[in-house]
This record gives C-alpha cells, structure tokens and sequence, in this order.
C-alpha cells in the first residue's frame, strides 16, 4: 500500500487525525532513476466506471504513437487534480470505460518525437494532458503519449514533484489571462502575445466551442494592461497562485479573496507568490465592499476558481465600475467593458450590459499545436530563470495504489493550498 508523506508547509492543513494519510517525514528527491525498457504491457489505473474507485492492473496495453510529434515518456510522479475526483463522482468528462484519469505528471524520455525535437532519451519532461479523450496521453499509467508542443524539459533547479504539478495550473492562468483577458505577456521572458496569435489563426482552425471566446471575447481596445486590476476569488487554489504570479509579472495589481484564517500566513511569506491585497472570504459581501473600495471602483477583471455562487459575488463587485449618481468621480459617457472569467463556472442569469462572461479555452492548448508550443517554450524560460515558483507540494504519496487515498483527502477537503502528488516507482 503506497503511502503519503506530509510535508512542513506553513499555512497548510495539516490531515485529520481519521484521515487515511500518515504523516511521515519531509522529503523531497526520492524519485527513481532507472533504464527505460518499454513493454508491450504496464501498469495502469482503470475506471471501471462512475462513483467506483480506481483499479490498478498490469497488464495495460503500453500506448502507441502516432506522428512524428508523440513520444513516450515513462511516468516518474504524477500531479493530482481536483478533476481526477471530480469526473468519477460527478459522472462528467468520462468519454469511455474503462477510463484512465490523471491530467500532469513528469516523465523520463523513453523514446523521443520522429522529428527534431528537445526531448532526447533519458530527460525530464512536464506534460501536460489536457486532451483528456485521448487515453494514450492520461497521466494514470506507467507509460505516457506526449505531444512536444504539450511538454516541457524540466530545468535542474525544479524538483520531478513540484514539476508534476504546475502544469495544468499554469496552461489555465495563462489561458485567462493570455486570451480572455487579452494579456500581452511579452514583456515577461519574451512570453507570447496570445490574443493576437488567435486572431491569426484561421478560424477553421480554432474548435468551433471556443472560436467565438478567441475572436470575439474581448475588444483590442479593452485588453488588460499594466497598473490594472485583477480580482482574483477562490485565491488559494493551484490556479489563483499561477494567476497571481503572472498578473503580478505584467505589472497587474491583484486583490485576492480566500480563507484569511488557512492561508495569511502563508500567503504574506513570499515577496513573490503574494498578491497586492488580500481579502477574507468569510463574509462575502463584506469582501465584495473591500474588492470595490480597495480597487477605486475601477475594477474590469476578475477571475473566479471555485465556482457559480462566487463568480456571482465577482459580478457585484464589477458592477460597482459603472457610475453612480453619487459619485460622478467614476463616471464616463461610455464605461469600457468588464470581463469576468470563470474557471469552473458562471453565474446562471445572462451577463448584464458592459459585463461580458468568459470561459476559458482549455482546448486550445492541445489542439493548436503553435498555441500549445509557445505556452511550453515560455513556461521553460520562466522555469529556468526562476521567474515562476511552483506550487507548494503538500504531500508525497507512493505507487499506482496510493492514488484512490490521495484522492480521498482532495474530496474531504484535506488539500489546501497546493498540490498532492504520487511517485511511481
Ligand atoms: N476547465 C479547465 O480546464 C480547468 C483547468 C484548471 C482548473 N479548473 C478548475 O478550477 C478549479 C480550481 O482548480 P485548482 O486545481 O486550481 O484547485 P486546487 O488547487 O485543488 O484548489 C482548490 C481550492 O478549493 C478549495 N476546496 C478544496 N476542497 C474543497 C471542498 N471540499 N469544498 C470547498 N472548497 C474546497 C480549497 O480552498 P481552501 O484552501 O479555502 O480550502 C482549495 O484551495 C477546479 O474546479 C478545477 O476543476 C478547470
């Protein structure tokens, strides 16, 4: 039976006492380091189907490739996310049973693209598995599908653990940022403009669900820049953290509203990793009255990651940009636009004038190859140059087996402010 390891982190929860996790030792290299030899078969952890716990079996077909941009890695620690829970218990994002699950992880090459590519036999690599209908590419398993436009090597000074679990964070807070909110990020590391890549693309090109989200989402005119606001609600999640960061990168000022009791501590620490202003969601609508007041009622973006009843509360407090009687100081004859982007969901009513409702483009990551690429060259540079600070890893758990109990600790809520992630040995 795997086991997981709790690390010192400060501001984290530490597991309850009837949780099913030990708490062991800190310890953060540990990962194996031996000679890839592909099988024909290998260890996997099958859905069989909806609500049931995930099966290891170790006689999995080992993934093909297809075209010369594939390559297989061998799987050394896999990030966990709140989907690989989510998707089984709520019954949504199972294309095929049985499924396999697991959106990130870090792998050792085992056998490099066709092409000329970075990835030789025998480097780390961050990959990224958004395309979650294409089970060669899922993060439970002992060999993985990777698309080089969808990795990244992973530079000496980021640890396999901390590597397997920025990913799909960072794809996410430069999605919202980079495309909804029209974000230019070439002032940080050479970083992509990616709002006008979309609008170079051929249509065709862009999937049809998100076409409209990349050309028409957000006027030139009204993109975020420099010395703006961005509220952030849901603050202490893996995406608000890689949102922050970035924000912060771009000159953006941020308010980011969280449970001040779990998270000021820890939030308050890292010159880096902090946002402007910190706000307590224990009362919501005392937080929206410090969002509006801190932010000079001037506030046009706002990226909510818990959910429809808080992105609700992110709408008031961007409604409060238009002019009022009382305070013709923030009045224009024409108010520009605000933007409210949702990670996991939106308010049910239909946006109201001037306010227009985002959902972040995922796909694009996976199905626009140039798009995909230049995210990955970028989070290598801000890897490298230590721009970036992954996520704090809260614990460290052992084999295919310790999954389904890692998993547990997500659905009770055990995991806060940062990443569980699973060695494979
Ligand atoms: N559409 C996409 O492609 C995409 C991509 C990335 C993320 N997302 C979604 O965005 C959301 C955030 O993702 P993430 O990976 O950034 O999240 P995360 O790092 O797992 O953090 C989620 C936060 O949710 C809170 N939380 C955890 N368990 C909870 C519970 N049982 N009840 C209420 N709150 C709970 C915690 O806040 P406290 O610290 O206050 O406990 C935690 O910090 C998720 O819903 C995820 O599925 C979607």
């Amino acid at each position: 039976m795997g086991v997981l390891h709790y690390f010192n982190v400060v501001g984290s929860s530490p597991p309850s006492k009837d949780s099913a996790v030990q708490v062991i030792y800190q310890d953060t290299e540990k990962v194996s380091s031996r000679p890839s030899k592909v099988t024909p078969h290998q260890r996997a952890l099958l859905l069989r189907g909806p609500r049931e716990p995930y099966v290891e079996v170790s006689d999995h077909p080992t993934p093909s490739l297809d075209g010369n941009r594939e390559f297989l890695v061998r799987n050394l620690v896999i990030g966990l996310n709140p989907i690989d829970w989510k998707a089984p218990d709520f019954n949504f994002g199972i294309p095929e049973l049985p499924y396999i699950s697991g959106r990130e992880l870090v792998g050792e090459v085992a056998i490099s693209p066709k092409r000329r590519s970075r990835f030789k036999p025998g480097d780390k690599a961050i990959v990224i598995s958004t395309d979650y209908r294409d089970l060669r590419k899922a993060a439970y398993q002992e060999y993985v599908v990777a698309t080089d436009f969808n990795a990244a090597r992973l530079p000496p000074s980021v640890s396999p653990e901390a590597g397997s679990a920025l990913g799909v964070a960072f794809v996410a807070a430069a999605l919202c940022l980079g495309v909804c909110a029209g974000l230019d990020f070439s002032t940080i590391a050479d970083g992509p403009d990616l709002l006008s890549m979309v609008r170079q693309i051929d249509p065709s090109r862009l999937p049809e669900d998100v076409r409209d989200e990349c050309l028409h989402g957000i006027d030139k005119e009204s993109r975020i820049q420099k010395g703006d606001w961005l509220a952030i609600w849901g603050g202490s999640s893996t995406s608000a953290f890689m949102l922050n960061q970035i924000a912060r990168l771009a000159g953006l000022r941020t308010i980011s509203v969280v449970d001040v009791r779990k998270h000021a501590v820890k939030m308050a620490t890292n010159n880096i990793t902090r946002p402007d202003i910190v706000v307590d969601n224990h009362d919501p609508q005392r937080a929206i009255e410090i969002v509006r007041s801190a932010t000079g009622k001037r506030l046009r973006f706002a990226i909510d990651t818990v959910g429809r009843e808080t992105a609700g509360h992110l709408l008031e407090c961007l409604q409060q940009h238009y002019a009022t009687e009382d305070e013709p100081d923030v009045s224009t004859a024409t108010p520009e636009s605000a933007h409210l982007i949702g990670l996991t969901g939106l308010p049910k009513s239909s946006p109201p004038a001037n306010v227009s409702f985002h959902n972040m483009p995922i796909k694009l990551f996976h199905e626009v190859p140039e798009l995909g690429e230049a995210l990955m060259l970028w989070l290598e540079r801000l890897l490298s140059r230590g721009l970036l600070v992954p996520p704090s890893i809260l614990g460290v758990s052992e084999g295919f087996g310790a999954v389904n109990q890692a998993l547990d600790s997500m659905r009770r809520g055990e995991v806060s402010g940062g990443r569980v992630v699973v060695r494979i040995p």
